[in-house]
């Protein structure tokens, strides 16, 4: 049995709970001044790499927004869960002007694109300017930023993604109570799925039937192919490998193939063998 729950101002953090990214944006105001403060209403936005977004939320009246609006450029940058601590230093209500970095651990050094400084302690930050400010009517402040630049801290790039998330150690926001408490989980058990997909759950999945049997190495890699071009590849790669006399189809064919659908290699290589590129 389920409860309805009524919905009040910051239902977001009210009873429903949303596991966010902890972040601590970096800010100048007009007359050059640090701000910093934590942030966690922030997601992706456009995907794909011509025109990176990323979409965030603040308070109208935050120093971190306004700083925003009159100067186009923050950093975001997320700490490893052993600064929550200074994180919420910088959560304090201090008056205009106050560098909260002063209260912390934290060290501004220089950003590489935009002026705000990048926290050096971070392992992951990314470099931004406003693209798009919407003002909600008494709400949010939202931005749609370009990511003008994203770094990580040496030898991050070559982990695999496990080593990854146990080296970077970001805590994961869990909301407040009363805006005071706040609670945060530390990443303690990674658990990983693979979901394989066969040539029988494909068809079954996307209601259509592969017309001749695929190597499993051809038919993982189509399934990472966009779900939105899936079904052509498909059809194609088949016609492609029976014209060449094939009884089944192997990855070579598919890849024979990925110019024809204007896949750049930019984006076909984040759909092959090695996964992110
Ligand atoms: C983990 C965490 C996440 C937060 N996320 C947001 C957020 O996404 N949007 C927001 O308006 N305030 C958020 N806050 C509250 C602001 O950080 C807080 O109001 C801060 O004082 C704003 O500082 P500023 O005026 O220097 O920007 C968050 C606070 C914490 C501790």
């Amino acid at each position: 049995m389920k409860k309805e729950i009524k919905i009040k101002p910051f239902w977001y953090s009210d009873v429903w709970l949303f596991p966010k990214l902890v972040t601590v944006i970096t800010t100048l105001d007009k007359q050059g001044r640090i701000n910093a403060a934590p942030y966690s209403h922030i997601m992706q936005y456009d995907v794909m790499h011509k025109k990176p977004r990323m979409i965030l939320g603040f308070r109208q009246d935050s120093h971190t927004f306004e700083n925003i609006c009159a100067t186009g450029e923050f950093v975001i940058n997320c700490p490893s869960a052993d600064y929550l601590p200074d994180v919420m230093e910088t959560a304090r209500f201090y008056p205009e002007g106050v560098n909260e970095l002063e209260h912390t651990r934290f060290t501004p050094i220089p950003s590489t694109k935009v002026k705000p400084p990048t926290l050096k302690e971070c392992p992951q930050v990314a470099e931004c300017t406003v693209d798009e400010i919407i003002r909600l009517e008494k709400s949010s402040g939202i931005v749609i930023a370009n990511i003008v630049s994203i770094l990580v801290e040496e030898g991050i790039p070559e982990m695999g993604r496990e080593e990854r998330i146990r080296a970077m150690n970001l805590p994961i926001g869990l909301g407040d109570a009363d805006r005071v408490d706040y609670f945060y989980g530390i990443i303690d058990k990674i658990e990983q799925y693979k979901l394989k997909e066969t040539a029988e759950t494909y068809a079954v999945t996307a209601n259509m039937k592969t017309g001749m049997p695929w190597d499993d190495d051809a038919m993982a890699a189509l399934m990472k192919v966009p779900a939105f071009v899936r079904k052509m590849v498909l059809g194609q790669v088949e016609k492609h490998a029976a014209g060449k006399g094939a009884a089944h189809v192997t990855l070579q064919h598919l890849t024979e193939l990925t110019a024809e659908f204007g896949m750049d290699d930019e984006v076909m290589a984040r759909f092959g063998k090695k996964g992110a590129a």
